[in-house]
């Protein structure tokens, strides 16, 4: 429902290459990480990283390469590599990282097995990609195994089981949302699971951190969809495929919304959650 949200696998950040909507996801990425929410969790990371001069740091899931490149330009980093399944994606991050003068390694490849030998970062981080892969455990062990001991992980992710939207209709926005949950996967709550997922994968001293937001303004005259959002008919649209709901209902629960956002009556809000650990 959100750029975040795709009700069809396939549709988010699951397959970037294949997606028609690509243009609109980086565009909504780049929105994103304006938000306050995940400002805060972001400078909450970077305490946790404690990032030093030589260090190598690992991103997975680095979309854009915003904050890689972001980090590497703040601390010299012996390595700082960037990997992530769209090779799209790492165009993008090739041009950001020249047009601010850094360089770092961009690698194809997957969260669930990456090709480096155990040990080989001084820190590793991911942020909201886990809740795109089937097996978010696994990528988390891979997070975990290729820190070194005593290196730091720091892994952030929504939580959609927290997604409210204050609908005209909440017994057809309740149905949407419960429609949701089922197509999803595991990735639909493994924000509010990082905490103990990062246990579970070994990782020591693990803390939680989480930061909520919220939409309260949006015309739906001007913008196809709330900052961050991708037009909701595409994303939602795998729920009437998969016979959840029908498209008169989809029709509706949209129109409603845009309502709501015209008479000043938007609001939805949104969790995310930040885990840092310490390998052993
Ligand atoms: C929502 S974006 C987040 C990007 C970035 N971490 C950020 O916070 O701006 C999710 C990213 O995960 C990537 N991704 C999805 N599945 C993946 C996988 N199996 N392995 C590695 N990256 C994956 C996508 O291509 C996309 O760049």
């Amino acid at each position: 429902m959100t750029h975040e949200t795709a009700g069809r696998p396939g549709l988010g950040f699951s397959d970037v290459d294949q997606n028609p909507m690509r243009a609109a996801m980086i565009a909504g990425m780049d929105a994103t990480g304006r938000w306050p929410a995940v400002q805060t969790l972001r400078s909450w990371e970077r305490s946790r990283l404690r990032l030093r001069p030589g260090e190598h740091l690992l991103d997975v899931g680095c979309g854009t390469g915003d904050v890689l490149v972001g980090l590497a330009a703040d601390v010299p980093l012996g390595r700082g590599v960037g990997v992530d399944a769209s090779a799209e994606m790492l165009d993008e991050a090739s041009r950001r990282a020249r047009r601010a003068g850094v360089a770092v390694e961009l690698v194809k490849g997957d969260a669930a097995k990456i090709e480096f030998p155990d040990g080989a970062f001084d820190a590793c981080r991911s942020e909201r990609t886990l809740q795109w892969l089937r097996d978010p455990d696994a990528a988390l062990r891979e997070l975990v195994r290729l820190a070194r001991p005593g290196g730091r992980v720091v892994v952030t992710d929504t939580d959609w089981r927290t997604f409210l939207v204050d609908h005209p209709d909440p017994d057809l926005a309740a149905k949407i949302l419960a429609g949701l949950a089922t197509t999803r996967g595991a990735g639909h709550s493994v924000g509010g699971r990082l905490l103990n997922l990062l246990r579970d994968a070994g990782a020591q001293q693990v803390e939680v951190a989480a930061a909520t937001h919220t939409w309260t303004a949006w015309d739906p005259d001007r913008t196809a969809q709330p900052s961050g959002f991708v037009p909701l008919r595409a994303a939602a649209g795998g729920l009437v495929e998969a016979g959840h709901i029908g498209v008169e209902d989809l029709d509706r629960f949209i129109a409603l919304q845009e309502d709501a956002a015209r008479h000043d009556r938007l609001f939805m809000s949104l969790t995310m959650f930040s885990a840092a650990g310490v390998a052993p």
